[in-house]
């Protein structure tokens, strides 16, 4: 059986049927689905329990495995490149990062080499009497540049918007050796896929936090004017979660944000991998 893609009605999102991730792709079908990530910016396998160590070298067909400071503590004990997200508590202990990104963002913007892309394995999905919770939403990126008029490409072109970890708003608490590892950084406010060529925008409510050269108030004004045009619904695809799934997305092309829907006893628990752009965006 060959490889089937079937992309969702949004501008981003595929479904790949006719691989099986535990065994190793053959180079042929592995290019295949790395185009199909590339084209569309998040893809998804039903019905692949994949095991860590499957994970694992599944992700690093992609990229080097990439380090998330809020995954430290939360990794698999024999397995630190998988970090267990989950709202799940044992014996008192949160067994993983809980309520991971509940705000719109893009994995890492706050380092100076944001990964290439990101891989959840859905282990338990929480439900209301069948009625599925705890959906991702996936932004497109590019879509949302293509559509802004001419006028705003010319202002924000070349332009460049600031991440500074320590101003985030965020829950979180930072630590002062996390402030000192992740000074404030730059990146190109749209910035060019390396892959596919098209533009992206790159700017957040929460994580960025200003743009150069540009005063305080108005690069405010813009940093929200573009993130709320961003997530706007035809821009959007929402991915509705099974047990099995393997669902993997492009930090460039995406945003997203994980809906906080669901409480205990309803459990979520998920497998989460990073890989490193050997190409970055430019
Ligand atoms: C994340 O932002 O990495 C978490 C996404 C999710 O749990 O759906």
């Amino acid at each position: 059986m060959g490889i089937e893609i079937i992309p969702t009605a949004a501008p981003v999102g595929a479904e790949i049927r006719g691989v099986d991730l535990d065994q190793t792709l053959a180079d042929a079908d592995f290019e295949a689905v790395e185009n199909a990530f590339n084209d569309h910016g998040v893809i998804f396998f039903r019905e692949q329990p994949l095991s860590p160590e499957g994970l694992l070298a599944f992700t690093q067909r992609f990229g080097n495995i990439a380090f998330n400071v809020f995954g430290e503590d939360h990794g698999l004990a024999d397995h630190p490149g998988v970090v267990v997200i989950s709202n799940v508590e044992e014996r008192g202990r949160e067994i993983g990062v809980k309520a991971a990104g509940s705000r719109w963002h893009s994995d890492m913007c706050y380092t100076a080499k944001p990964p290439r892309g990101t891989i959840l394995c859905a282990r338990e999905v929480p439900d209301q009497d069948g009625l599925v919770l705890g959906d991702t939403c996936f932004a497109a990126t590019h879509a949302a540049y293509d559509d802004l008029p001419d006028a705003m490409k010319r202002q924000i072109d070349g332009r460049k918007s600031v991440f500074d970890f320590a101003g985030r708003k965020r829950a979180q608490v930072i630590t002062q050796e996390q402030r000192d590892r992740f000074p404030a950084v730059t990146h190109p406010l749209v910035r060019t896929h390396p892959h596919t060529g098209r533009k992206c925008l790159y700017v957040m409510r929460d994580d960025c936090t200003g743009i150069v050269g540009m005063e305080e108030g108005e690069a405010q004004r813009l940093i929200a004017a573009l993130a709320d045009h961003i997530i706007r619904p035809e821009y959007v695809y929402r991915h509705r979660w099974q047990a099995g799934d393997v669902l993997m997305w492009d930090n460039c092309t995406v945003q997203h944000m994980a809906i906080q829907d669901y409480e205990l006893p309803q459990r979520r628990l998920m497998h989460r991998t990073t890989f490193a752009a050997d190409t970055p965006p430019a």
